[in-house]
């Protein structure tokens, strides 16, 4: 899993003054709004006794541990130690990491890593000029927890232009299952394809979007683009050129079998509200048909040779997401997962933080090993 990425790790509208509990990258952080409405992301794990923030209370501004009280800021620093009493010093390894947070789109974001704000990639903003313009287009909301899949097989699964023939019964086109070889686009941390795709008989379609097709459409024009930065994805499917819809989604990892996605539809047909439940019908029915294939598939993690699979010339956008994958991790860094799973589950990780970057001694928890660093660089307790 990356680290110094940008990961929604929670709806706009599910943080308040109240702390709210998000896991990403197998670690627990808690989530606060101040007196201001500014969202705070801290590490959930309570540098005295491992109380659970997420379970405590904000009290002007400062999230306070439900076990004995202590009180840390939005940096995370201690403030107050109640069983100390009025009036002590606290001392500074009383402290827990706390992350930069940016609210974009309807989304807490927040950067799970210790890079400088010049070195933090921008957060795609592909999909703001959908929800700026209502006239043109109607734009839904969803969800959806793809468990016991690996992020990386999930971005496969949707960067896969050969699937939906087989996997998808409303888009999917069995009788014409060649994927057309298109150039695919490299961008800095992503890449992007455009490609025709068969579509299905108009049979196929059910609902309202059955009515307003031509009879005579032979083909869907797919463009697809994802990004590294915070696991995005985008999808504009034109299906006439008058009749457009355009998915965009983000990959959280909640650990490493467990994805949680958050996203959006946009169309610029059946503009009504009241077309919004069939729509996201069909696209929470499209998430089930993909999880159903992708949870079985072996292994859970992605093989770290290709020649572990017998892959085909159409995997070329899936080898490209991996490849991607790798050069983020190369660049901004990754856990180590294989050196996680060594550790006792008793051992306290956390993600570096931009502070403990500035101020690397006096932390009271580890941060989590990463892939390729010395073990003398994975900073140690004190
Ligand atoms: S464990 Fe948090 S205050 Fe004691
Ligand atoms: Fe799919």
């Amino acid at each position: 899993m990356l680290i110094n990425n940008w990961y929604v790790a929670a709806r706009s509208s599910e943080v308040s003054n109240k702390p709210f509990g998000s896991r990403m990258l197998g670690l627990d952080f808690v989530l606060f709004r101040d007196a201001d409405g500014k969202a705070h992301c801290l590490s959930d794990v309570c540098c005295h006794r491992g109380g659970a923030l997420q379970h405590g209370q904000i009290n002007n501004d400062h999230v306070a541990c439900p076990y004995h009280g202590w009180e840390f800021n939005t940096g995370g620093a201690c403030t107050k130690i109640p069983a100390m009493g009025d009036g002590v010093s606290i001392p500074k390894r009383a402290r827990i990491d706390s992350y930069p947070v940016e609210e974009r789109l309807g989304f807490i974001w927040v950067f799970l890593g210790d890079a400088d704000e010049k070195d933090r990639p921008e957060i795609p903003m592909w999909f703001e000029p959908f929800l700026n313009a209502p006239d043109t287009w109607r734009v839904i909301s969803y969800d959806y927890l793809y468990s016991d899949v690996n992020w990386v097989r999930l971005g496969e699964n949707s960067t896969d232009t050969a699937h939906p023939s087989f996997v998808h019964k409303a888009f999917g086109n069995r009788m014409s299952p060649k994927a057309n070889i298109v150039p695919i686009q490299e961008t800095a941390y992503g890449a992007r394809t455009v490609r025709e795709r068969a579509a299905p008989p108009l049979a196929q379609k059910t609902g309202a979007i059955a009515k307003i097709l031509p009879t005579d459409r032979k083909t869907t024009r797919v463009t697809l683009e994802f990004s590294m930065v915070g696991i995005t994805e985008m999808l504009y499917q034109e299906m006439t050129t008058e009749i457009t819809q355009v998915l965009f989604s983000t990959r959280t990892p909640i650990d490493e079998y467990n994805t949680k996605s958050y996203g959006f539809q946009a169309r610029n047909f059946l503009m009504e509200p009241e077309h919004d439940p069939e729509r996201l019908k069909g696209l929470l029915q499209a998430a089930r048909e993909d999880h159903d294939i992708v949870r079985f598939v072996k292994p859970k993690l992605t093989p770290k040779s290709t020649t572990e699979e017998f892959l085909i010339e159409s995997d070329g956008m899936e080898l490209t997401y991996r490849r991607k994958a790798q050069e983020y991790a190369r660049k901004f860094g990754a856990i180590d997962r294989d050196a996680v799973a060594r550790q006792t589950p008793n051992q306290i990780m956390v993600i570096p933080s931009p502070l403990r970057k500035a101020d690397p001694k006096g932390w009271v928890h580890k941060t989590v090993p990463l892939e390729g660093a010395a073990s003398s660089e994975v900073m140690a307790a004190e």
